[in-house]
């Protein structure tokens, strides 16, 4: 039975044992909320990814509570010491080579020889990380495909009842509100695997060098698949009006008399908090199509905006 509780001390305690027992916990981070599980039982992860019915060719990253537990777990690169000096704790996961004698087992990192690893900031994520004291495995905690949950109310909406899944900590609604930058840190240039909070311009900021691209192509990040965070509804982007039959979703003075609005003051950066519980608001709504205004590409609003690609997509 899952429960769903505040992260007092004594229920981080009890969370962080369902953990060592093998059992799945969802915690809320800055960026969204996580479904996890100990990165080194593979019959824990095999839960995560049954509950998700996610295929396991999708790596999992692995959230431990500081940069040092990281580089135990992932070979430190010069890039990669700068990222982590600058953004961890944060919204930023890191794929770096696997070190040898890793923990981790083959289900968490798909069987590759690298590892996707992530230091959040939310207070009380770190509190239960370090309480657990191993690498725990959580990808975002939706049921594969669907949208992001940012909210514990979200989570219950997805995987509550769940057998497997021991408790539900409600952290309350994440800051962030969109997955964190995935980056290879591996080589002599960062590449972005997946937008988020950190940007290019950030990065470029912090390493002194500039964004590199793989060679050729073929997915990478095994997640970067299209069609990913998507509604039930279909979706119209770009949108600066809409049919009385859709869903409007507004952003600063366009949609501003719309039920739902990311940022009526047309911040970019609140629009990135509301982004997926709108979404999901939109979806249980009568309509036909989600229609939504235009976003700004800058900033957080680049990977507002490939989360909009991506749920759009089908
Ligand atoms: O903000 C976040 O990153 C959230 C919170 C819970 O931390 N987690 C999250 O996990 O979004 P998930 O599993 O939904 O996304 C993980 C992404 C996927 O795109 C996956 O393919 C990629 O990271 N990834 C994991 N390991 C990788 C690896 N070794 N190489 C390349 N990409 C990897
Ligand atoms: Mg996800």
């Amino acid at each position: 039975m899952t429960k769903i509780t505040s992260p007092t001390e004594s229920a981080i305690e009890a969370a962080a044992k369902a953990i060592n027992k093998g059992q799945l916990v969802s915690f809320g981070t800055e960026t969204v909320y996580g479904l996890g599980g100990d990165g080194r039982n593979p019959e824990a992860v095999a839960k995560i990814f049954a509950a998700k019915g996610r295929p396991l060719f999708n790596p999992l990253i692995s959230h431990i509570a500081g940069a040092e537990a990281a580089f135990a777990l992932g070979s430190k690169t010069a890039i990669a010491e700068k990222l982590a000096a600058k953004f961890w704790p944060g919204a930023m996961t890191l794929v770096l080579d696997k070190t040898p004698n890793n923990p981790l087992c083959d289900l968490t990192t798909a069987g590759l020889n690298s590892v996707a690893l992530r230091v959040p900031s939310q207070r009380q994520a770190l509190i239960f990380l370090t309480a657990a004291n191993c690498p725990i495995a959580a990808p975002s905690a939706n049921r594969s495909g669907r949208i992001s949950p940012t909210r514990a109310a979200h989570v219950w909406d997805e995987l509550g009842g769940c057998k497997d899944l021991a408790f539900i900590l409600d952290m309350g609604a994440a800051t962030g509100g969109l997955e964190s930058t995935v980056i290879d840190a591996r080589g002599e240039k960062p590449i972005i695997l997946r937008a988020g909070a950190v940007t290019a311009d950030m990065i470029i900021t912090a390493t002194g060098v500039e964004i590199g691209h793989h060679q050729g192509g073929g997915i990478i990040s095994p997640g970067q698949t299209t069609s990913h965070y998507a509604p039930s509804k279909p979706m119209l982007l770009n949108r600066c009006q809409a049919s009385s039959d859709d869903i409007w979703i507004g952003f600063g003075d366009i949609g501003r008399n719309s039920i739902l609005n990311l940022s009526p003051a047309g911040d970019i950066i609140e629009a990135a908090a509301n982004f997926y519980d709108m979404l999901r608001r939109a979806d249980a709504m009568e309509g036909a199509h989600i229609a939504i205004a235009p976003i700004p590409d800058e900033g957080i609003g680049i990977a507002i905006n490939d989360r909009l690609r991506r749920a759009a997509a089908r």
